[in-house]
């Protein structure tokens, strides 16, 4: 195929972003992949290089500066001609309570978990618009990673989970203004998933007993199979257990 779909996914290098580059990539997708540390995203890329054989762009950007945000989109445009899928992965996350959460903290969660997928989709809409126009019957898919953390309240994660609540809102907002032009968003709020962020509960919970990658990776996929006449506004990933809303 001279033109193959493409997928950006933002912290690509790792974690559910590096699962989903990684289905994307066996699926045929070129890729633009986003992270801060340079090493890890050139490794990432030449492993899927070398196994799918696709075409994989690196671009570091650090998601607290908008400058690096909106180069990012910029690369990709410059780079391929559509974006069939964008991934907003980066995240961050710091454990704190309401009573004591310092300006410093909320600050750097609002920019990594908010603003910049805002100015990300400020960018790209473009594109997506313009592969949604290529493809009417498919349309082109945005795939936020949230939490369930901003589904339902947990203590100790007020900053974070208030962004996330705010991602999943903004992924309806932008489903309700840009669907019928045959741009979706979706978000995924999963529970705890084995992942470098969550080494910090390993002594909590057992890495054995939360969600894998790969679980949310399906996940994604399978939005980017989904026709342009379905909207999923977020899929709630529940551990197995008795508690249902809780990460
Ligand atoms: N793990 C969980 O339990 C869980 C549950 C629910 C939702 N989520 C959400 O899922 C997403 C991915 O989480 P994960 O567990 O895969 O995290 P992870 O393993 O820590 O990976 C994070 C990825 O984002 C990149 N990143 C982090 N900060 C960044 C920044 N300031 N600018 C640019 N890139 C940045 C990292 O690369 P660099 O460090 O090189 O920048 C890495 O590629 C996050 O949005 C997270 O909030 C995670």
């Amino acid at each position: 195929m001279t033109n193959p779909r493409t997928a950006l996914v933002t912290g690509g290098s790792r974690g559910i972003g590096g699962a989903i580059a990684e289905r994307l990539a066996a699926e045929g997708y070129s890729l633009t992949i986003a992270a801060r540390q340079e090493a890890a995203l050139l490794d990432a890329a030449q492993r899927l290089r070398k196994v799918h054989g696709v075409e994989v762009h690196t671009v570091v950007a650090d998601m607290t500066d908008e400058d690096q945000v909106r180069a990012l989109g910029a690369a990709h445009a410059e780079r391929f001609e559509r974006l069939d899928v964008l991934v907003l992965a980066a995240g961050l996350g710091t454990a704190g309570p309401v009573a004591t959460m310092s300006k410093k903290t909320l600050e750097l969660m609002l920019n990594v978990n908010l603003r910049a997928p805002i100015a990300l989709l400020q960018e790209t809409l473009p594109q997506l618009r313009k592969s949604a126009a290529l493809e009417p019957g498919r349309g082109a898919k945005v795939i936020a990673l949230a939490s369930m953390a901003g589904v339902a309240g947990e203590a100790g994660l007020a900053a974070y989970g208030a962004t996330k609540a705010a991602l999943i809102s903004l992924c309806e907002t932008l489903s309700l203004e840009e669907s019928s032009a045959g741009v979706a968003a979706t978000a995924i709020s999963p529970g705890y998933v084995d992942t470098d962020m969550t080494a910090w509960k390993r002594s909590q919970l057992d890495q054995a007993a939360m969600l894998t990658t790969g679980d949310i990776a399906e996940m994604a996929m399978a939005i980017t199979r989904l026709s342009s006449n379905a909207v999923v506004p977020n899929i709630v990933i529940s551990r197995a257990g008795s508690e249902l809303w809780r990460a």
